[in-house]
């Protein structure tokens, strides 16, 4: 493959000799102003990435090219993101691949929109859905400098109100109080459809899982995702002594209609069920 230089406005990743990891866009005629000197973008611009360059002051900076781990997690942001590890669970959980239309909310500062568009262009939709003006704003800038507004429609609405869109591949929700919105994202989804949320607390988990019982969803399952990283010394290999303990629990389920729902449940599941009315008319369950 041939070597891609850095072009104007390209997204840069900035490595001190420390370590310390910087995301900035090379806007031509500009510069990125640090404690450790000024940095012109024009004399990154043009150059390969994978090289050293030093502000007026002689400080050193490695220029790489962002993964989208770099981008989610060094993007402008006004909300708690999404983290790199449960944003790679969605994608492949929720089967998106070029042509997939997938349902957000809330989109917060785009981060893991920006993953749900990359997975889903270029013949594919992201519909994603925020409550306040200030994080769209975000959102939309940071999706528009990577170039991957094109792949998605952001919409500015109280979710508690539905989505315009149906037969939708997938929903995944990320806002407080997911349980409250599991019938909009019923009524979204196509026969079959995946469903997911990310919720930071069990009673929140507790209250999705119940709303997903209520309706027409099987294979619900609950998840955490918890890497542990370590020490790459190959003398004095061992886990690092910190990792990240918790961003949120993950939450999946699939929409089938209730005639064939009844098939898939266990038999507890299947009792609830009764009781809560959703089926009706079937023969008895054996064993109850
Ligand atoms: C934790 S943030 C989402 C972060 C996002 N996944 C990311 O990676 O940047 C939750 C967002 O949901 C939005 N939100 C909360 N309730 C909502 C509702 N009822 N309708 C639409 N958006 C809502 C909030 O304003 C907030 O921006």
């Amino acid at each position: 493959m041939a070597v891609s230089l850095i072009q104007p406005h390209d997204p840069v990743l900035l490595i001190s000799e420390e370590g310390k990891r910087y995301l900035v866009f090379v806007e031509p005629g500009q510069a990125w102003y640090t404690n450790r000197g000024r940095l012109a973008y024009d004399a990154i611009i043009g150059r390969p990435y994978g090289q050293v360059a030093e502000t007026h002051l002689g400080q050193r900076f490695l220029i790489l090219r962002p993964t989208l781990s770099d981008l989610i997690q060094h993007l402008k942001r006004t909300t708690q993101i999404i983290y790199p590890k449960d944003a790679a669970r969605l994608v492949m959980e929720l089967d998106l691949m070029d042509g997939k239309r997938i349902i957000e909310a809330g989109t917060g500062s785009g981060g893991l929109t920006l993953a749900f568009a990359r997975a889903v262009l270029p013949h594919g939709k992201v519909y994603s859905y925020e409550l306040r003006p200030e994080h769209q704003r975000v959102a939309r800038r940071n999706l528009e400098r990577l170039g991957l507004l094109p792949y998605v429609e952001l919409k500015l609405r109280d979710i508690a109100e539905g989505f315009d869109e149906t037969e939708v591949d997938a929903v995944f929700l990320d806002a407080r109080e997911a349980a409250r919105f599991v019938p909009q994202a019923q009524a979204a989804l196509a026969e079959s459809g995946l469903f997911a949320a990310l919720q930071p607390t069990v009673n929140q988990v507790s209250q999705v899982v119940a709303a997903l019982e209520q309706g027409d969803f099987v294979e619900i399952r609950v998840e955490e995702v918890l890497i542990r990283a370590w020490k790459p010394v190959p003398e004095r290999l061992r886990p690092a002594d910190r990792m990240i303990a918790h961003t949120g629990f993950l939450i999946f389920a699939r929409k089938l209609d209730a005639r064939y729902r009844y098939f898939w449940l266990d038999k507890r599941a299947r009792r609830r069920a009764t009781e809560f009315g959703k089926i009706k008319n079937l023969p008895p369950i054996q064993g109850h």
